[in-house]
């Protein structure tokens, strides 16, 4: 089975306003394209052929206009509108048609990153089931979800912990097999009122089906003036994300 690609591209970006007030946070610039191109091309690179992109209502008609059907890109890109911003595993509940019951690789639309996900998506395939995430040292652990490894397991994830028990961020790109949907299903909101990814990962833990790699190159989310800024220049290094395009544009 092939993999599936999401990209959950929702929330207002209320932390990059004004930039975010007549657009949304994924179609700003980072390097020399919109930001929400470069998870595309990750997915690509992994074989990824069929697409979701999950985000908002206010600015979907730029989405869709500004990517289109993704025939440009060589792939097939869907659309889901995540109606209110309600956490990461809310937007992807919309994915479980889609899906059909395929495993997915699921990207932050503002994680910008440079591995290639190729190994890492042959990997989970071997794995079968569960699920498996990508893990980073960070500078700054308590902006993140924060990954507890014991030997070659991870034991536990806490979101935004106060003194967190390493310096590994889980990072916004995640591998899931069908049982994803059942677990969101059966979840409560956080403290902030959220559907939390973490919560989702951590079931998979009690059920010693998680597992993770973690990433060589560079690393950085884009949600805030400085990790936008890091974003960008970190990749106006690389090659643009499908070239071909924008060179044609
Ligand atoms: C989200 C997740 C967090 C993860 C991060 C990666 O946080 O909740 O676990 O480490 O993405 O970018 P957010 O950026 O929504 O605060």
């Amino acid at each position: 089975m092939n993999i599936k690609g999401v990209v959950l591209a929702g929330g207002t970006g209320s932390r990059l306003f004004p930039l975010t007030k007549v657009t949304n946070k994924h179609l700003l610039p980072v390097g020399m394209a919109p930001m929400i191109w470069h998870p595309l091309w990750k997915l690509k690179e992994a074989g990824a052929e069929e697409i979701l992109i999950v985000t908002g209502t206010e600015h979907m008609g730029d989405m869709v206009g500004c990517m289109g059907s993704g025939k440009d890109f060589g792939c097939r890109f869907s659309y889901k509108v995540q109606d209110e911003a309600g956490g990461i595993a809310q937007a992807l509940a919309l994915a479980e048609n889609f899906a059909g019951g395929a495993p997915l690789c699921v990207i932050l639309g503002d994680n910008i990153f440079q591995d290639n996900l190729k190994e890492e998506t042959a990997t989970f395939l071997r794995q079968g089931q569960g699920a498996r995430v990508l893990l980073k040292p960070v500078a700054d652990p308590q902006r993140f979800g924060v990954a507890d490894v014991q030997g070659d397991k991870v034991a536990g994830i806490e979101e935004k912990p106060k003194a967190p028990k390493s310096n590994l961020a889980v990072t916004g790109i995640y591998f899931y097999d069908g049982q994803v949907f059942d677990i969101i299903r059966q979840q409560k909101p956080s403290g902030r009122g959220e559907m939390e990814i973490t919560d989702v990962n951590n079931v998979y833990i009690q059920r010693e089906q998680l597992t993770f790699g973690m990433f060589h190159g560079w690393w950085s989310d884009a949600g805030t003036f400085p990790s936008l800024a890091h974003a960008n220049e970190l990749a106006s290094r690389e090659e643009s994300p499908f070239p071909e395009i924008a060179r044609k544009v």
